[in-house]
């Protein structure tokens, strides 16, 4: 992170943050997953739709939950902490359903508030959220999904403004499968009048996390996790205790870790069917997998095969673990082939791993990777979350120092991610200081 502020009114300071690494050490050990953070967000933006204290355990300690609480407060909500790391909501006391742009405008899952405002106070005005390190985040889904359920929404001054006297039932066939329309369309269809359908709906598991969650305050939801989706509307939810499930793209992040390092990790209170994509990637690529009921033991192995790789929707191979996977293609034995079908911008990391030495070249949505011996330590600049984690990775192999800024980002999306590393071996710190060293 990178901020500049006058010092006395004279002089201006430079801060500096970064992450220092001296790579080529073997990572071994256990870690534990932390609650998805994909999951977390919209189950935190649905405590708007009921009346009493939600209790969510397994809320990860990450920046995008701060920004997510934080809109959630400048909307009148009460947020404070329970015991054993809990968070208590509750929502009886809104006072506007316009949310900031300034918070709303740092992340694009903010846009989850709007179905549930709608839903419960039959109004909501949210900032449009506009593009991001990834792309375009377009929301036309989510809009067209409201207008069906009988709302009017329109577009002004830079707001979304969506309302509905009464909304009711119907069937929302999406044009492709988003994640971000499936969650907020089913949220304002819970309590809509009558039955709606979503069809074409996305099946990631944070998307049957959040069914799971708005069903245990009382919603009527069936088909979640496959591409049709029921939700039989009902006059109101109220407040419950939930416990969000792991987060598969940290778990996707540390077993990466494992196998670029040539190293050991078992990963443990995680559920390996979610990465199951991601696992038999490691398998194909020649690592050494293991897995039991709720943990996976990944052992890196010499040599790495190369891999040809597509993402795609789940139970696909997911964009959001794609640079991680190239992270580890760079040191493979031969040119791998990725294909990248989700967001247009996500091969923005490429440049900063040709400075630690990838051999990557990208063409329209295709990256080629030819592997090289190994990579060598420098700095650079993590352009996007996942991204950061992918050059945590290599620069945890490369040989030598590197240091990794942009960890405005890392930070949005991995919980004291330095930390969890140390703890399996890795030489790294955190790095804040002004341009005068100190
Ligand atoms: C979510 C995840 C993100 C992940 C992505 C795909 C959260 C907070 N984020 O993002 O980490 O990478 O799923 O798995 O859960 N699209 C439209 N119009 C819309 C909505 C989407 O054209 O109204 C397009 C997008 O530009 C993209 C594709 O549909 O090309 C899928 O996007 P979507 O599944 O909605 O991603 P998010 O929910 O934003």
């Amino acid at each position: 992170m990178k901020t500049v502020r006058p010092v006395q009114g004279e002089r201006e300071e430079i801060q500096l943050a970064y992450i220092e690494i001296n790579g080529g050490r073997p990572l071994q050990g256990e870690i534990s997953s932390s609650g998805a953070k994909n999951a977390a967000l919209p189950i935190m933006a649905a405590c708007l739709l009921a009346r009493g204290d939600v209790v969510l355990r397994k809320v990860p300690r990450i920046a995008d939950v701060l920004v997510m609480s934080e809109i959630l407060r400048s909307l009148g909500v009460r947020i404070d902490s329970g015991s054993n790391g809990s968070m208590i909501i509750n929502c009886d006391s809104i006072k506007t359903v316009r949310a900031p742009y300034e918070l709303v405008g740092m992340m694009n899952a903010s846009f989850d508030i709007t179905g549930p405002l709608l839903a419960r106070y039959r109004e909501a005005e949210v900032p449009l959220p506009g593009g991001c390190n990834l792309g375009s985040r377009p929301v036309n889904f989510h809009l067209d999904g409201f207008r069906t359920l009988g709302a009017e929404v329109s577009s002004d001054h830079g707001y979304i403004k969506a309302k509905a006297r009464a909304l009711k039932g119907s069937t929302i066939d999406f044009p492709k499968t988003s994640v971000g329309a499936t969650k907020n369309c089913m949220m304002a269809a819970t309590l809509a009048e009558g039955t709606t359908i979503l069809e074409n709906a996305a099946r990631e598991p944070e998307v049957v996390d959040l069914a799971n969650f708005m069903i245990k305050m009382g919603a009527k939801i069936s088909g979640a996790g496959t591409p049709v989706i029921q939700i039989d509307g009902v006059s109101e939810l109220r407040g419950t205790e939930y416990e969000i499930i792991p987060d598969r793209i940290e778990a996707g992040t540390y077993l990466a870790a494992a196998a670029i390092t040539g190293g050991d990790i078992t990963l443990r209170k995680t559920n390996p069917d979610f990465i199951d994509s991601m696992l038999t990637r490691l398998t194909m690529a020649n690592q050494e997998v293991t897995i039991g009921k709720d943990w996976v033991r990944v052992k890196g192995r010499r040599p790495i095969f190369s891999l040809e790789v597509t993402t795609a929707p789940y139970p696909g191979f997911p964009t959001d673990l794609q640079p991680l996977l190239a992270s580890l293609l760079t040191i493979a034995r031969g040119t791998s082939i990725v294909v990248e079908t989700i967001f247009d911008r996500r091969f923005m990391y490429v440049d900063e791993m040709r400075r630690l030495g990838a051999d990557i070249w990208v063409s329209d949505r295709t990256a080629v990777i030819r592997g090289v011996e190994r990579l060598s330590g420098a700095p650079v600049k993590a352009p996007d979350i996942r991204a950061g984690g992918a050059l945590l990775c290599a620069a945890l192999s490369a040989e030598g120092e590197s240091r990794i800024s942009g960890l405005e980002f890392i930070d949005r999306g991995y919980e004291k991610i330095e930390e969890v590393l140390k703890t399996v071996g890795a030489d790294i710190r955190r790095v804040n200081h002004d341009a005068h060293g100190n």
